[in-house]
């Protein structure tokens, strides 16, 4: 029995059956080019079987690496930006209940935060002030090793680290995830003798969950990785090896999406039910927003965690413009039941509720919510997840990473690249007054003088 379901009920009537055959057909034609690595950018395909090669050297190694950082530290700093920290902080957030914050007294676990995914100087002193009388190493996980973000963050906390440590000591709190050969970050690695993971050249930084930048935080934060991997591998094997693309749950995913983007529905909202689910959403803006939206083309990723954003976005999404479409997560099963309880008066008039759970409360708040928005124009595909676990999480997340190889090749752009990224980039060199970028500074100084 598969993992994950996909339902298209509340598609029907926006579009044809011969459409979607036809959609179909396209979304096979794609996986082929992919299965085969035959279309663009299929130098940075060592994602595809990545849950099934894994082997037990690394586990071996991420298993004693965890051991050796929580041993010692109370807090770890995971150092990275985009593909580098959002799918660890998505299994992290989904997998931790917000109120346990970390396994208190739970051996081999530590507290995880976050730096060098933005430059704002407020996080960075706060960050820095707290760590200073707390016990803490760091993850540093950067592919190029040069980006700016967690570079800057990576330097202050090193410095930190030197200075509660010593030189010699600070050598065992640092991990660095990055390139075999190339970077600042694989230098400094290699300077100051930090044991190293390698980022392989052909694994692109949106497709590197299951690689040690997403597997090596998520099991210093206490969770089980083998079960990710398992439920991902269980997920490889269908989206690899089932040729009928409507069992296919990639192959599904993408065609309809990409049915509704030719009817006009230019926007997909990723919605979730659940608030551990909020950084899955963060992770997959970044996976199909960085390979789809190319050559003036592409889906907007947004998304909204209800019903909190029913509160706020929903009235948006029930009657603004109809250029939307939702994907929802629907986790069908809770890991723990609460039941409401009888209360004597019923002063809040919730009496006809007691004896049913929070989680029937949800779930008929899903339905009556996916009538409401389809009724105004929204077809939804719901993603029906029986409960939500590291398992069923390997299994969506590569669910998503193959069909975002698909989608892109459907919409003919490269996936795996992304050259839009490094237009802000240049400018920002240059206002910062790099060596190399003194012909862009004035340019860019002078086009915002224009403004
Ligand atoms: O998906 C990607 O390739 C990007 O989001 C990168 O992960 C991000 O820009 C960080 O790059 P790096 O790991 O080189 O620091």
């Amino acid at each position: 029995m598969s993992l994950v379901k996909i339902d298209t009920r509340f598609t029907k009537g926006f579009f044809s059956e011969s459409e979607l055959q036809t959609e179909l057909q396209a979304a096979s034609k794609a996986r082929e080019t992919l299965r085969t690595k035959s279309g663009k950018g299929n130098d940075f395909l060592g994602w595809l079987d990545l849950p099934s090669k894994t082997d037990a050297e690394l586990l071996n190694k991420i298993k004693n690496t965890t051991e050796r950082l929580t041993k010692i530290s109370e807090f770890l700093v995971v150092v990275g930006i985009g593909g580098s920290y959002l799918g660890a902080k998505a299994v992290i957030e989904a997998g931790i209940s917000p109120f346990q914050g970390f396994k208190e007294n739970e051996k081999n676990s530590a507290k995880i935060l976050y730096a060098g995914h933005h430059i704002d100087s407020d996080y960075h002193s706060e960050l820095l002030s707290f760590l200073n009388t707390k016990e803490f190493s760091i993850i540093v996980i950067s592919k190029s090793g040069t980006t700016t973000e967690p570079a800057l963050a990576f330097r202050s906390l090193l410095t930190l680290l030197e200075k509660k440590y010593g030189k010699d000591k600070t050598k065992d709190r640092v991990v660095s995830v990055t390139d075999a050969n190339k970077g600042a970050l694989k230098k400094l690695s290699t300077e100051y003798g930090f044991e190293t993971y390698v980022i392989a050249d052909d694994v692109g930084g949106r497709f590197s969950v299951f690689t040690p930048v997403g597997l090596l935080p998520i099991a210093c934060a206490g969770l089980d990785i083998v079960s990710l991997i398992a439920g991902a591998k269980e997920m490889e094997t269908n989206v690899s090896e089932e040729s009928d693309p409507k069992k296919n749950l990639s192959c599904y995913y993408a065609s309809v999406r990409n049915l509704l983007y030719k009817k006009g529905k230019k926007t997909e909202i990723l919605v979730n039910y659940n608030p551990r689910l909020i950084f899955v959403t963060e992770w997959w803006k970044q996976l199909f927003g960085e390979s789809e939206g190319k050559e003036k083309k592409g889906i907007f990723p947004a998304g909204v965690n209800f019903t909190t954003d029913l509160h706020s976005l929903g009235q948006y999404i029930q009657d603004g413009e109809r250029n939307l479409f939702e994907t929802i997560l629907k986790v069908t099963r809770p890991k723990t039941e609460s039941i409401i309880q009888e209360f004597s008066g019923d002063p809040d008039g919730l009496n006809y509720l007691a004896g049913k759970s929070v989680s029937h409360v949800n779930s008929k708040a899903i339905e009556a919510t996916c009538l409401a928005h389809y009724e105004g124009g929204v077809p939804q595909i719901e993603i029906e997840i029986p409960e939500l676990n590291m398992k069923t999480l390997g299994a969506i997340l590569f669910m998503f990473e193959y069909a975002c190889g698909i989608s892109g090749y459907m919409l003919d752009v490269n996936p795996f690249d992304q050259p839009g990224v490094e237009d802000y980039k240049n400018n920002m060199f240059a206002l910062l007054g790099k060596k190399g970028y003194e012909k862009k500074k004035e340019e860019v100084e002078a086009k915002l003088n224009s403004l």
